[in-house]
């Protein structure tokens, strides 16, 4: 039996994790969850999962956590020293990264230091700080398995594959509720229907991103990191079924693909139990019932943050750094109807505009360029109303 912490366990991902294990009957065994705030939702999963050690982002939720579990061993702890605690709790196997955003950085490092298995789900550290992560999965003998359904899908393809051997990438997006908006309709977008993903069920920073094609920008900046692929042979395709998650074309122009049905429980399930494939119990893919698979270029002059996206993948330095985090603060200026749909663009375009690239070297170079960008961000949104 192996033992598993999740970081980000009251998400889509971290749910979907536990679902996985709940199915896998005794292969798996949860030492560790580290969640936000929903602390209702963390009390279920510790009475059915019993970890050994839960973290919170509040100091009083904390405490009375304590209060309340007082008569079991369940260490609790708070923060992002705690979200880090139970990324390295000695007794992982596998830790699964799903915290949302910047804030999951730290921890995924911590757990990376302990050069175990990592589930890797959140991409906006890949992003931020790909180079400093390529190192520690250097030194300390890490393995990361990708979560994200495209990068699973590229690792399969490239799993017997050398990478000199690559001549492409192709990442594939379901191109989100407005694929088919008219330039007036985009204008019209309001928050539900930008929450109205028409394939896949997420959290809502990843289903505004999907929405915006950034998602596919990070995508592509993350499997640049994970599979040491020059940007140049990483490309996107429009694929509305999201049934080809990535496809990899060789240098003899063989492609493979990795399908699977439209479900995050099969490559977060593979990244569990790699190198193994356990029985998932979903119904196969039905290719003459599904019929036809579609593929189109991606609009970048109507979805301008992948363009962006890509020139921060080929500039390096800060770029990517700004491009996150402006994009964190527009996106929940969004959620909170702060700004319209197309103001995330406009206000993440300015901000990398208004950033004076330099190199950054270390983790508190990131932090830096992170924390500015953050303060820059706010301050054009509030300038705006
Ligand atoms: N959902 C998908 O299908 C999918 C697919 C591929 C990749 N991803 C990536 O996976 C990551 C998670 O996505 P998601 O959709 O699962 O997001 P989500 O549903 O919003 O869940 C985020 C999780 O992170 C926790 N969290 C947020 N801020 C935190 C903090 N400061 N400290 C500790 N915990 C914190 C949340 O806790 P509370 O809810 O308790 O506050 C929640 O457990 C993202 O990077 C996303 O891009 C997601």
């Amino acid at each position: 039996m192996e033992n598993i912490a999740i970081l980000g366990s009251t998400g889509s991902i971290g749910q979907s994790s536990l679902e996985v294990i709940d199915k896998l009957n005794n292969r798996f065994r949860v030492v560790g969850l580290a969640a936000g705030r929903n602390t209702q939702m963390l009390e279920k999963q510790i009475e059915k999962f019993k970890p050994k050690i839960v973290s919170l982002k509040k100091k009083e939720e904390a405490e009375e956590f304590r209060r309340k579990f007082k008569d079991r061993s369940l260490h609790v702890t708070f923060s992002e020293k705690g979200a880090e605690e139970v990324a390295e709790f000695e007794e992982n196997d596998i830790v699964v990264s799903a915290i949302t955003g910047i804030d999951g950085l730290r921890p995924t490092l911590a757990a990376l230091e302990t050069g175990k298995k990592i589930a890797l789900a959140n991409k906006e550290s890949m992003v931020a700080a790909g180079s400093l992560i390529q190192n520690l999965v250097e030194k300390s003998g890490a393995q990361i398995i990708p979560v994200d359904s495209e990068h699973s899908g590229i690792f399969q393809c490239l799993a017997k594959e050398r990478v000199d051997n690559v001549k492409r990438v192709i990442l594939t997006a379901s191109g989100g509720p407005f694929f088919r908006s008219s330039s007036q309709e985009m204008e019209e977008i309001t928050l539900d229907d930008a929450l109205n993903h028409p394939r896949w069920k997420m959290g809502k920073k990843v289903t505004i991103d999907s929405a915006t094609l950034m998602n596919k920008g990070l995508e592509l900046i993350e499997a640049h990191w994970l599979f040491n692929i020059e940007p140049a042979k990483l490309e996107v395709l429009i694929h509305p079924q999201s049934i080809v998650h990535s496809l990899v074309e060789m240098n003899d122009g063989s492609v493979l693909a990795q399908l699977s049905p439209t479900d995050m429980k099969v490559p977060i399930q593979y990244a569990l139990t790699y190198p193994e494939r356990e029985d998932s119990s979903l119904p196969s893919l039905d290719l003459s019932q599904i019929k036809s698979l579609e593929f189109f270029e991606p609009d970048v002059e109507k979805f301008p943050l992948l363009k962006l996206a890509r020139q921060a993948l080929e500039e390096g330095a800060s770029f990517p750094i700004v491009l996150n985090a402006a994009n964190e603060i527009a996106v929940s200026a969004f959620l909170q109807t702060e700004i319209g749909f197309l103001d995330i663009a406009e206000i993440v375009s300015k901000a990398v505009e208004n950033h004076p690239q330099r190199e950054v070297q270390n983790l508190e170079d990131i932090f830096s360029v992170d924390r500015e960008t953050r303060q820059m961000t706010r301050n054009l949104i509030e300038r705006r109303s």
